[in-house]
């Protein structure tokens, strides 16, 4: 079998003008231009990667983004007061804090300080509180973004066993609360570093979503025949990007695959500006 390849870039440009359309709506509208501030620790080149791509999309779409770069030595207090100056910020709809932060600064109190109705993230424990009961305000941008580019590609969820491999705040676990939400109904199975025999749980998979955090981890003997394979994994292995899946390996038992790059990275992106658009619409509501 050679699987079909489901395209996160294609995907995602459908999205990003769904969303330059509607901004272009509101901004017309309201005079309100959608405005997401992310803020930068450090010179981790991964993040800074992230936070440029985020940017650009931004302003692609009409929405307006600014970066705060703080050096890697700011304090927790620093951090936090740049945090408490946005969510004052009566221009500013989004906040974005990229993660991960260096290891001498505490992310949960820093998530924990963003206005839940800034968060575009999703993380703060409000909207997952309210993600987890089905009624969000911001759905997290990774998960939502797999969501979406299982229905652009006609992917049925429903009554469907899908296994998610980690079990982060980030994906893993919301990624398993949207896959059982009425309406996706997929029967979920998330394994981690404690499960035993994963293979043998991943083997079980009609629909297989990998986000370890390590480089090629899901090999072919992994995969059910057929089954549709999501990988959300972006690793560095010497100059070149790899995800949690064995590309080469997966796509001949898988039915449909997700390469990397230009998976789901892209949706993560797309779904992001979608939450700020939410989040501006919100405040003049
Ligand atoms: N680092 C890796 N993924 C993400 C994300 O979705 N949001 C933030 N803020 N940081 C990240």
């Amino acid at each position: 079998m050679s699987a079909e390849i489901i395209d996160g870039k294609a995907i995602s440009a459908i999205e990003r003008q769904r969303v330059t359309d509607e901004t272009a709506a509101f901004t017309q509208e309201t005079g309100v231009i959608p405005h997401l501030a992310a803020v930068l620790v450090g010179d981790d080149p991964a993040s800074q990667v992230y936070v440029r791509n985020k940017e650009r999309a931004c302003e692609r779409c009409g929405l307006k983004s600014t970066l705060h770069r703080l050096p890697s030595e700011t304090s927790q207090s620093e951090l936090e007061s740049l945090v408490a100056q946005l969510n004052n910020a009566s221009d500013v709809h989004g906040i974005l804090v990229q993660l991960p932060l260096p290891s001498h600064l505490d992310e949960t109190p820093v998530l924990d300080a963003i206005l839940p109705a800034k968060d575009v993230d999703g993380f703060h424990p409000e909207n997952v509180g309210l993600m987890l009961q089905g009624r969000p305000r911001f759905l997290p941008c990774t998960p939502h973004g797999v969501m979406k580019m299982l229905e652009h590609h006609g992917v049925e969820t429903s009554g469907k066993h899908a296994v998610v491999i980690g079990r982060s705040d980030i994906v893993g676990k919301p990624m398993g609360a949207l896959l059982i939400q009425k309406g996706a109904d997929a029967t979920v199975t998330i394994c981690h570093s404690r499960t035993i025999d994963i293979a043998q749980v991943t083997r079980q998979a009609d629909i297989l979503i990998a986000a370890v955090g390590r480089p090629e981890f899901v090999t072919g003997d992994m995969i059910r025949p057929g089954a549709v394979v999501i990988d959300v994994g972006i690793n560095r292995v010497d100059d070149r990007l790899v995800g949690d899946v064995d590309f080469q390996a997966a796509s001949k038992v898988a039915s449909a695959i997700t390469p990397v790059p230009g998976g789901v990275g892209p949706m993560t992106i797309a779904m992001l500006l979608r939450n700020t658009l939410t989040a501006a619409q919100h405040s003049v509501s």
